[in-house]
């Protein structure tokens, strides 16, 4: 897009808006399609769990998402680039190490993954983040607790 500042302040100011509010659209348009398809066409054979314990790159997504349609799955070819890159914001990758595992399995219950990659803190607020995730109804045991504390403060750290 072009902003012609020839034009007066308000005007720029008004069609930068405009803009921002068309995109906005655009993006919640984009979110509603992408849950669509993953709530209806990657249901119909499985939970989303299989999804949920699953943290990838845009690569990964794809090659799943192409394997998924050719079991079956129905996804609009035009559509696949969108919601390939939507799986990827919501069900990224995280990395290796030990406590991997324990949190695609124990932290991806109540909400997505997203919420614990966005999450940087140091370890003493990692550690007061899982106390209340235990207060909340996480299920974990001590070793466990200990294991996921050290990779989320290392992973993961402000
Ligand atoms: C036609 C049936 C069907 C549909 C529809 C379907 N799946 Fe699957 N999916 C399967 C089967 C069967 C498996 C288990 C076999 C396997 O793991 O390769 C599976 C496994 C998976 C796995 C685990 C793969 C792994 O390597 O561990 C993921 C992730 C997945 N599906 C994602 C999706 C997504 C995303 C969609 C929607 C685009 C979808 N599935 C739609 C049949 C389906
Ligand atoms: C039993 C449900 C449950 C489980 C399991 C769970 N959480 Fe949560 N989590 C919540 C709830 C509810 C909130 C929202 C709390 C709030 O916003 O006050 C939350 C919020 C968060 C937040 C955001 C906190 C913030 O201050 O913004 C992070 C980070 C987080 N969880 C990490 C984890 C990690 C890591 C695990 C696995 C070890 C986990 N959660 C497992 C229920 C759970």
């Amino acid at each position: 897009m072009k902003i012609n500042f020839v034009k007066t302040g308000r005007w720029v100011g008004a069609t930068a808006l405009t803009a921002v509010i068309a995109l906005a659209a655009g993006q919640d348009e984009a979110q509603v399609k992408n849950e669509k398809i993953l709530n209806t066409s990657c249901t119909t054979c499985h939970d989303l769990r299989k999804i949920q314990t699953k943290a990838l790159d845009a690569e990964g997504w794809a090659k799943i998402v192409n394997s998924m349609i050719e079991m079956g799955a129905k996804v609009e070819k035009a559509d696949i680039p969108m919601f390939v890159s939507y799986l990827e914001d919501n069900y990224g990758p995280l990395p290796e190490g030990n406590g991997k595992e324990i949190v695609l399995n124990k932290c991806t219950v109540c909400h997505d993954l997203k919420r614990v990659r966005q999450h940087f803190a140091t370890p003493e607020d990692w550690a007061d983040t899982l106390n209340a995730m235990q207060n909340e109804g996480l299920m974990i045991s001590d070793d466990e607790l200990i294991t996921v504390l050290r990779y989320l403060a290392r992973n993961f750290r402000q």
